[in-house]
């Protein structure tokens, strides 16, 4: 399909575009705009005036995902699956074929056995979210759970952060939260090949999540919900461009910290730590420490004041949870 096309109905904000400005051959142009309409664009065709751009399809559109997308690592093939298992197992299956997988992203609009950290299960109804998954393939230091889990928050905040205009923050060790709220979460896996998995809820409404967490999580479109006057310049919320700038930022992570090492993708999510600063305790395996939070890696673990002033390093691999 032509993007270009697509990018200049957008372009115009709703406004009416004459068919001649959208190309030489008329009949083709129409042929065109039938083609973004079967794939579910809404379009308002006019005789006179020509064709405006009303709403983005529901669903993920991957020649809009891939236009020019600008990457260096991540991207350079893209796989949209309507309805699969675990978006991580069919990367790490595609990973274990061949190593010329490496940044391939795989997504899917449902998956039927969504898996989350612990073994928990994270399941999203179709059509709502980003589920995505992106095989690696990175060379030492870059090459830890810790690193890959950081980079993914790192990016999926500045993602969420663009789209709600509200800042978003993240929870020991993977959880992007909006005001307390978990609206996406990250699952490494490395089992032969590495996979950077995402799940991102976009539409999903509050009746769509299990009500025991109802509190607790949030969707990008409940966080728009309701927001103040002057801030609905806020970009559409499609899945596809989310799905493009999300991909993009990782990419530039993942170069970042090619180029400067793992240190700058760790202090950029313990900028983002919600307990940075904060007075917290945290349960380890040999009991709980009281501190206040200096500053947190997923590869060497947080670094806590206590009350004594003395300053700990609690290694990583001894964390259960943070406590605030
Ligand atoms: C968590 O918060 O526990 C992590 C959730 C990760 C979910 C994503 S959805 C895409 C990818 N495929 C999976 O099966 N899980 C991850």
């Amino acid at each position: 399909m032509n993007v270009k096309l697509m990018r200049r109905l957008r372009a115009a904000a709703g406004d009416y575009v004459p068919l001649a400005e959208l190309g030489g051959d008329l009949n083709q142009v129409r042929r065109e705009l039938d083609a973004w309409e079967a794939f579910g664009y809404v379009l308002e065709r006019h005789p006179l005036l020509g064709v405006a751009y009303r709403a983005a399809s529901r669903r993920l559109c991957p020649d809009e995902i891939e236009h020019e997308l600008g990457t260096r690592w991540i991207g350079a093939r893209i796989a949209v699956w309507d309805r699969v298992g675990s978006t991580n197992d069919l990367a790490a299956r595609a990973a274990a074929l061949s190593r010329s997988n490496a940044g391939l992203v795989v997504l899917a609009e449902e998956q039927t056995a969504g898996r989350g950290r612990r073994g928990r299960r994270w399941s999203s109804p179709p059509r709502t979210s980003i589920l995505m998954s992106v095989v690696l393939d990175p060379p030492d230091p870059i090459d830890t759970v810790g690193f890959l889990t950081a980079l993914g928050a790192v990016a999926v905040a500045e993602v969420v952060e663009a789209w709600t205009n509200q800042t978003a923050r993240i929870k020991w060790p993977n959880d992007v939260r909006v005001d307390r709220q978990k609206v996406a979460g990250i699952l490494v896996e490395r089992s032969g090949a590495t996979v950077l998995g995402i799940g991102l809820n976009v539409l999903t409404q509050n009746d769509q999540f299990p009500s025991e967490l109802a509190d607790s999580v949030t969707s990008l479109a409940l966080l728009r919900d309701g927001r103040a006057p002057g801030q609905d310049r806020l970009p559409e919320l499609d899945r596809s461009s989310i799905a493009r700038a999300l991909i993009q930022a990782i990419d530039a992570w993942y170069d970042r910290g090619l180029l400067q090492g793992p240190r700058v993708v760790h202090q950029a999510w313990s900028q983002r730590c919600e307990a940075l600063g904060r007075l917290i305790r945290i349960r380890t395996l040999d009991g709980e420490i009281e501190g206040t939070l200096l500053a947190a890696d997923l590869d060497e673990g947080p670094r806590l004041q206590l009350h004594d002033d003395r300053v700990l390093n609690c290694p990583v691999n001894q964390v259960i949870e943070f406590v605030y």
